[in-house]
């Protein structure tokens, strides 16, 4: 069946502010955000409570885990929940951000995250984020954008949302951390070739976001 929502892809590596950006797109245009990223988190947090030891973690095991997983739609955007719960601080977590790049390696838990997200534009207008969007999951998505960062801006903006003052220890740190992620996330972050690529390093949150909702009005008509 041809699908009738308008689906906005906005893919990128690590902290290069998709999320946000997506947020705030789906919010000028009344559409829903739904963040992939999130329920690869949610998987992992769901393994984490079952097996603490990451190197024992097989395919199933986290597919077993994870399927008291669901995505609910809220005003503004979709949230996974586990068990009925939200968990939101549990999923932005070091413990998981450290261990959801070999979850996310998974064919199954791939496929299980895609599903999940497709099911949630079936009938809403939706902007998507990730890494796969536009290539994988959405390859006839309305608009793709690829956001790219310089990676030690990629740290500080991470430091700034944290709120802390960042030493310079703290940023080179950071900075090797998320290189890290890009690194075991090359495989999947690849743009779409009709994807708009943005380069955020000089430009505000604001900014991004004008551009973002200008080529979608453009390409809606
Ligand atoms: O976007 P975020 O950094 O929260 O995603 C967490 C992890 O989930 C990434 O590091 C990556 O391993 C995985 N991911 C993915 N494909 C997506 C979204 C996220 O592999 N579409």
């Amino acid at each position: 069946m041809t699908r009738r929502t308008f689906v906005i892809a906005i893919d990128g590596p690590a902290a290069s502010g998709k999320s946000s950006t997506a947020q705030m797109v789906a919010e000028k245009l009344g559409y829903l955000h739904v963040d992939s990223g999130s329920l690869y988190r949610a998987a992992t947090a769901a393994t984490l409570r079952d097996q603490s030891d990451p190197s024992k973690w097989t395919e199933q095991a986290v597919l077993d885990a994870a399927r008291p997983v669901e995505l609910r739609a809220a005003r503004t955007s979709f949230y996974p929940l586990l068990e009925g719960r939200a968990i939101e601080d549990e999923i932005r977590g070091g413990e998981v951000t450290d261990n959801v790049s070999r979850v996310a390696q998974m064919p199954r838990v791939r496929e299980w995250v895609n599903q999940k997200v497709r099911d949630a534009a079936k009938s809403r207008n939706v902007v998507v984020d990730g890494r796969d969007m536009g290539t994988m999951v959405f390859p006839d998505a309305d608009l793709k954008i690829f956001l790219v960062a310089d990676s030690r801006e990629r740290a500080a903006r991470r430091l700034r949302q944290r709120g802390t003052p960042a030493s310079q220890q703290m940023l080179d740190d950071e900075t090797m951390r998320i290189t890290g992620r890009d690194a075991r996330d090359a495989g999947q972050t690849v743009p779409a070739a009709d994807s708009v690529m943005i380069d955020t390093t000089g430009l505000t949150q604001q900014e991004q976001v004008e551009q973002i909702v200008t080529l979608s009005k453009q390409r809606s008509g």
